[in-house]
């Protein structure tokens, strides 16, 4: 026998998609998932798991219930069985009950599901309990609020209106050190294993007068999925260290799994098909009143692999958004080496960098939404930011550091578990170092057990094949990637490789010539017969026998994926050169600009 309360808890720690994925291939399907049912037979999917009320239910044979039924009727286990695997799964303890419990008799006599009973129960209440005394001082702060001025004079100047204060349930701590005295009767003294203690709202030291932990603070209180607080964060008005004191860890309360506004943010990341993750509770509420809703903000902590699991469970792109400083390269860095391994295809986790000095919430007063929206449209993929910060480690002029950016890849490369994103990686990696893909494939293989030197392994060694090239020999076998070509790319200018021409004379016959309805049925034969009285027919003729591979073998849209990621880069380096190549006294204010957002993508 196991409590209710603490059954109720596990399903609210657990996620049913997580639970049912491991045996079944969810596909998403709006708000919710589908799948074919496990329990009878068909070929359609009418199984469907609902996230946001945590139940499954088939339309075909209407089997439905939550996780624990799904473990059951799926596994065939008992109840109980069912719920030690998802404590498992959620890190919880089935409470064992040993001593303190005045209830419990000292006899051996209580059979140990009674004891499992009282302890659970126990348990709930204590849960229960400490979110009850979260939610009596936040209202106590928020009255608090009304009544300082000073408070809300420092929250005026930070801009941060009535209705947004009241949205976020923003209160006040003021100075003193036994103010919650005041709605807690049973105020502890030095008594360090008081409810109190324990939900981190009053600090005891045994024997020693307990007191507020929060005073003279803006009060930002932090709810979980079910819109309870859990914990707090404070931020001085006065300059006292710190900054912000947040809630320590307490049952409710784990930082590294928690995020700010993430329950609120549900519906509008749903809609916008992201999610923003900044670094404070104050980027969260400004970027809110100017209209960006879609944001949460980590509490203190670097970002964890479970702060990545849970927002990718809500969406498919994630993007960090951090100070363009060195401090907000560093913190992004470590999020992308977490984010490696949570990484899945069909997945996006991209980076933006804001201008230096600015963080989110000092940008959006300055610049407002759309150009906040801006950036966000411009933000990093994760690749990108791979390759930028490796290649930026490393002179890639050298064999030696273009060995060394190999190196330091391997590691990172081989926590991907996402195929083709791994792939795509590895593509460019081995374009960045001059290396052949499959050799870099072969060397990181067998980098873990017996690292080659670097004499041995050969890089570098000059690219065979340019992105143009790519492009030829993927439009000369699959001319429909020509509607996928970014013509932009082959604008002419006066940086014209005979590669560039040819390519952009293919995209222009392709486009020409066939009907729309027969782009796929245009032969590689007829292309070249076409092109012959071109003065690049021979480079053609050359670069379409360099396939050697079977067509069938290829990863034709990754190729042309990453051949059109090289173009742009290649786009970019010339067009920096060019910047670069004129005195920068005579660059308009325009192509200043440019040259910033160059150098800075
Ligand atoms: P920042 O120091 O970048 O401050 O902290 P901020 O968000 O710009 O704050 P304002 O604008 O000065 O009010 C970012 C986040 O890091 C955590 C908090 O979660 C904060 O929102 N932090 C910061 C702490 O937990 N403790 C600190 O002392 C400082
Ligand atoms: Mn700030």
């Amino acid at each position: 026998m196991i409590a209710q309360p603490f059954i109720q808890e596990l399903l609210d720690r657990i996620n049913i998609v997580d639970i049912v994925s491991r045996y079944l291939q969810l596909k998403k399907a709006g708000a919710n998932f589908t799948a074919c049912c496990p329990f009878h037979d068909e070929k359609t999917p009418s199984f469907t798991v609902n996230p946001s009320k945590q139940f499954y239910h088939c339309f075909g044979c209407g089997r439905h219930g939550n996780a624990i039924n799904f473990l059951m009727e799926h596994s065939g286990i008992s109840f109980v069985e069912a719920i030690e695997n998802l404590a498992a799964h959620a890190g919880m303890q089935i409470p064992t009950w040993k001593s303190v419990n005045s209830k419990t008799p000292d006899s051996g006599k209580t059979s140990r599901d009674q004891v499992k009973f009282d302890e659970a129960d126990e348990t709930a209440q204590t849960l229960h309990a400490l979110y009850g005394r979260m939610e009596q001082a936040a209202t106590f702060y928020r009255v608090q609020l009304k009544q300082s001025e000073q408070a809300i004079t420092y929250l005026k100047s930070r801009g941060v209106s009535g209705q947004t204060a009241l949205r976020f349930g923003i209160g006040y701590a003021p100075p003193g050190w036994q103010n919650l005295a005041e709605i807690f009767t049973d105020y502890p003294s030095g008594d360090s294993n008081h409810a109190l203690v324990r939900s981190g709202l009053i600090v005891a030291h045994e024997g020693k007068k307990s007191y507020d932990r929060f005073r003279h603070r803006i009060m930002f209180p932090i709810l979980d999925r079910k819109k309870k607080i859990i914990g707090f964060g404070g931020r001085t008005l006065d300059g006292n260290e710190p900054k912000y004191l947040n809630s320590p860890e307490t049952s409710l309360f784990i930082k590294g799994h928690e995020l700010y506004n993430l329950v609120s943010a549900g519906p509008a990341i749903r809609k916008s098909g992201r999610v923003v993750v900044v670094e404070g509770y104050m980027d969260v509420v400004m970027l809110a009143q100017y209209g960006v809703e879609n944001v949460v903000a980590t509490l203190g902590t670097a970002t964890t692999s479970v702060h990545i699991q849970k927002l990718l469970r809500y969406t498919d792109e994630v993007i960090f958004c951090f100070d363009g400083d060195k401090a907000g390269t560093k913190a992004a860095w470590r999020a992308l080496e977490t984010s490696l391994p949570q990484l899945r295809d069909g997945k996006d986790i991209k980076f933006l960098f804001l201008p230096a000095k600015e963080d989110p919430d000092s940008y959006i007063r300055k610049y407002n939404k759309d150009a906040f929206e801006d950036l966000l449209e411009k933000a990093q993929p994760l690749s990108d930011f791979f390759c930028k910060e490796l290649s930026g480690r490393v002179n890639l002029g050298t064999s030696e550091g273009r060995a060394r950016l190999v190196r330091q890849a391997e590691p990172l490369l081989a926590q991907i578990n996402a195929p083709v994103f791994g792939f795509m990686l590895m593509k460019r990696i081995s374009e960045l170092v001059g290396m052949d893909q499959s050799q870099l494939a072969v060397f990181l293989k067998s980098g873990k057990k017996n690292p080659p030197s670097v004499s041995h392994v050969d890089v570098p060694r000059p690219l065979s094949v340019t992105p143009y090239r790519r492009l030829i020999q993927i439009l000369l076998y699959a001319p429909a990637y020509v509607d996928k070509l970014d013509t932009e790319l082959l604008a002419l200018d006066d940086n014209q490789s005979e590669e560039k021409v040819l390519l952009a004379i293919l995209v222009d016959f392709i486009k020409t010539s066939a009907s729309r309805s027969s782009v796929d049925k245009l032969s590689s034969k007829e292309i070249m017969s076409h092109l012959d009285q071109t003065p690049h027919c021979a480079l053609l003729k050359k670069i379409a026998r360099d396939i050697h591979v079977k067509t069938t073998d290829w990863d034709i849209d990754a190729e042309f994926t990453g051949a059109m990621v090289r173009l742009r880069e290649v786009q970019r380096k010339s067009r920096v050169a060019e910047l670069h190549n004129k005195p920068l006294a005579s660059l308009t204010p325009e192509e200043k600009q440019e040259l910033r957002r160059l150098m800075l993508s």
